[in-house]
């Protein structure tokens, strides 16, 4: 290593990473070029300049599938200017399509499945040769002492102030819209051990807020540590400031955790808990393993504790046999709920799924009047919402500064609000405590406690 870099140093090789979808993508590109940094790479965001190309893909939703064929179809004449230029396609899209992606995208040199990010060392070498390469061999999942071959790498630089950590991969809930489950393969824990080590290096280089990613995030247990046990141990390291995770199934929410809200001071008080339909005939075709009756439920296990707890959630529109009557019935858990936000998607019929054979698809039509209902009630939830928080004291974390004329600062608060500061002096990372003053449609605004304006 140490003797390459001195002989290799006018040859540093660069790559464009361009990731798209969930923050389980933004977390493997991220260890993607962990990987290719030791292998004499920088990055660049240019893709113009780059030697190696790579689109970490989603397949989540059809359109989000198309966007990585469009993209392919535009790096194409890159390869005329540098003929050299290598193109990888990793990700959903890749374990999915598998070798159909190098037939239909000629341009495409090599694919390499989720389990496959720690091969491209050796992909590389394969493809500089000239070979076409499709590695999408999944690593093998046991059920006893199940851990993941290891994520942690000796961090080269901060990944800023907020980072992610997985601390499972893949699913084994089967919802029937999801392609999830066949991307990322059954779901596995990583060992506790490994995980208190990167937040620990996380923490070292500077991370002030960290989220725990996993497709079930709350079902994690390895080595008889369970997610609750996993969180105290996390709040208890030196210097952790914020802690959050994405995204918790409803059917794994259960006393313990709510209890851990209150008692673990860096656990920010936001989740994000997934409701997809407010009708239980669709939550059962949909295989998601709760009702309306026990998501109320939930919502009060944290809503009793902390009253001031915020919520978000996910929701598809147009399920197929979704009636009006059934919709409608969405609507009313939105008002009933009040989701201080959500995430809300047509629903999108996926390859291999079970909902994709259901009969009674919904038109596209009617997906879209669904989704503005559903979006517009939604938006006046939330600036009926942003109204009652004005006037209150919030924690925000500086994240950035904003380049405009009056210099403002944005962070979010521990419910996971966008804030603006005004006339504030702080720097980014610093936690400062501040009065929302008032609110825009996306964010609220907010004025420095120190500056005695008040
Ligand atoms: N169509 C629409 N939305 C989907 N989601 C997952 N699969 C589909 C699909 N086939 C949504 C769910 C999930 C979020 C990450 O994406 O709401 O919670
Ligand atoms: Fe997909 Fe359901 Fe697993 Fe979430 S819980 S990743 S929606 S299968």
């Amino acid at each position: 290593m140490e003797k390459n870099n001195s002989k290799n140093i006018e040859h540093v090789k660069k790559v464009y990473i361009k990731t798209f979808g969930c923050q389980m993508n933004e977390y493997d590109s991220e260890k993607m070029v962990e990987v290719l940094k030791k292998e004499n790479y920088s990055i660049t965001n240019h893709s113009i300049e780059a030697d190696l190309i790579i689109l970490n893909t989603c397949s989540i939703r059809e359109k989000a599938e198309n966007k990585v064929y469009s993209e392919l179809g535009r790096l194409r004449k890159l390869k005329s200017y540098n003929p050299n230029l290598k193109i990888g396609v990793g990700g959903c899209v890749a374990q999915q399509e598998k070798t159909s992606i190098l037939r239909r995208s000629t341009s495409v040199d090599f694919v390499f499945g989720t389990d496959n990010l720690f091969d491209l060392p050796e992909i590389i070498k394969k493809i500089t040769s000239g070979q076409k390469i499709c590695q999408t061999k999944r690593h093998p999942r046991q059920k006893i002492r199940n851990f993941i071959p290891d994520y942690t790498f000796k961090k080269t630089k901060s990944f800023g102030i907020k980072s992610f950590l997985a601390i499972t991969k893949g699913c084994n809930n089967n919802c029937s819209f999801c392609v999830v489950p066949s991307t990322r393969g059954g779901e596995v824990s990583r060992e506790p051990e490994n995980i208190i080590a990167e937040a620990k290096n996380l923490i070292s280089s500077g991370s002030k807020e960290i989220c725990l990613l996993g497709q079930n995030v709350n079902s994690y247990n390895a080595k008889d540590t369970n997610f609750v046990e996993l969180l105290k141990n996390l709040d208890s390291l030196k210097n952790m400031e914020r802690l959050r995770f994405i995204s918790p199934h409803p059917k794994d929410f259960n006393n313990d955790l709510a209890d851990a809200f209150v008692n673990l001071k860096s656990l920010c008080e936001h989740m994000h808990l997934p409701l997809q339909s407010g009708s239980n005939r669709i939550l059962n075709r949909m295989r998601r393993w709760y009702t309306m009756e026990t998501f109320y439920e939930k919502v009060n296990l944290l809503r009793d504790r902390i009253p001031t707890a915020t919520l978000s959630t996910d929701l598809i529109v147009g399920f197929p046999g979704e009636t009006d009557e059934e919709f409608e019935m969405t609507m009313e858990a939105v008002r009933k709920v009040r989701f201080d936000s959500i995430f809300s998607f047509k629903y999108s019929p996926r390859p291999g799924t079970q909902a994709i054979k259901y009969t009674e698809q919904i038109s596209e039509n009617i997906k879209s009047q669904r989704l503005k209902k559903l979006i517009e009630t939604q938006e006046k939830i939330i600036l009926e919402k942003n109204n009652i928080l004005i006037g209150s004291v919030q924690e925000i974390l500086i994240e950035r500064e904003n380049n405009n004329l009056e210099k403002t600062l944005s962070g979010r608060t521990r419910g996971n609000h966008m804030v603006n500061i005004e006339n504030c002096d702080a720097n980014v990372g610093e936690l400062v405590q501040v009065k929302i003053i008032g609110t825009n449609k996306n964010s609220l605004i907010a004025k420095p406690l120190s500056n005695n304006v008040f």
